[in-house]
């Protein structure tokens, strides 16, 4: 017997033998309760972009207008639930694709996700963003030119990266893959962090996910 998740297309043999379990409260209930409309902020960009900083600023803004929030960020997924996943190619992959599915839940749960991973790659993004409906996956490209991220250096890993000590180092030796259409394109270079959370606020405003 097939069995295949509700809201995708895509069979498993894993799943042959498991059956969805519906719950009596739904995604509208939640939100409604929450006077919000949930949605994915995804941040991507170079290590030392800014994601988090302006993530952190974003999360404390929303907070104070009453909003309910969980931030995702990189580093401290990659301690807990993704400690075992390096920076290679398909652990990237899968590092972002276990982020995609928490974040679904939490679009479920009726709150807004922010989250900041690297996400070098287009494909990945894409994936994240046909896990949920149309409208809920925002995606905020942190645009820093790699120069400024290297001369900010917060970890000193650029530097380890250009001496070779790390390997597959995003921007260095393993690819970044900037976003064409992203629905949010903040340049740090010209904006402060203020500016550009309220500019992500308007948008949210604007488009009734937030009043
Ligand atoms: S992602 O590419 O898989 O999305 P993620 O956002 O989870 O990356 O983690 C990036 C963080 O891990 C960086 O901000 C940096 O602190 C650290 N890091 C350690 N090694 C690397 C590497 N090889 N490339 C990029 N970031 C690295």
């Amino acid at each position: 017997m097939e069995n295949k998740h509700p809201t995708s297309n895509i069979q498993h043999p894993t799943l042959n033998n498991i059956v969805w379990h519906k719950t009596h409260l739904n995604q509208e209930a939640r939100s409604k309760l929450k006077n919000q409309k949930p949605c994915i902020v995804w941040f991507t960009g170079l290590s030392g972009s800014g994601k988090s900083t302006i993530a952190n600023a974003l999360e404390a803004k929303l907070y104070q207008l009453n909003h309910h929030t969980y931030l995702l960020d990189g580093d401290n997924i990659r301690h807990g639930l993704n400690r075992d996943l390096g920076f290679d190619e398909a652990s990237r992959v899968e590092n972002i694709r276990r982020i995609g599915e928490v974040a679904k839940l939490f679009v479920d749960s009726g709150v807004i996700v922010l989250t900041a991973f690297i996400s070098p790659f287009v494909s990945d993004r894409a994936i994240v963003r046909s896990l949920v409906e149309e409208g809920e996956f925002i995606e905020v490209f942190i645009d820093t030119p790699i120069e400024v991220c290297q001369q900010r250096d917060p970890k000193g890993l650029y530097q380890k990266a250009l001496s070779g000590e790390i390997k597959n180092f995003t921007g260095i030796d393993s690819p970044y893959e900037a976003p064409k259409k992203p629905e949010i394109h903040l340049k740090t270079d010209t904006i402060t962090v203020d500016e550009g959370v309220n500019q992500i606020v308007e948008y949210l405003k604007t488009k009734g996910y937030i009043c």
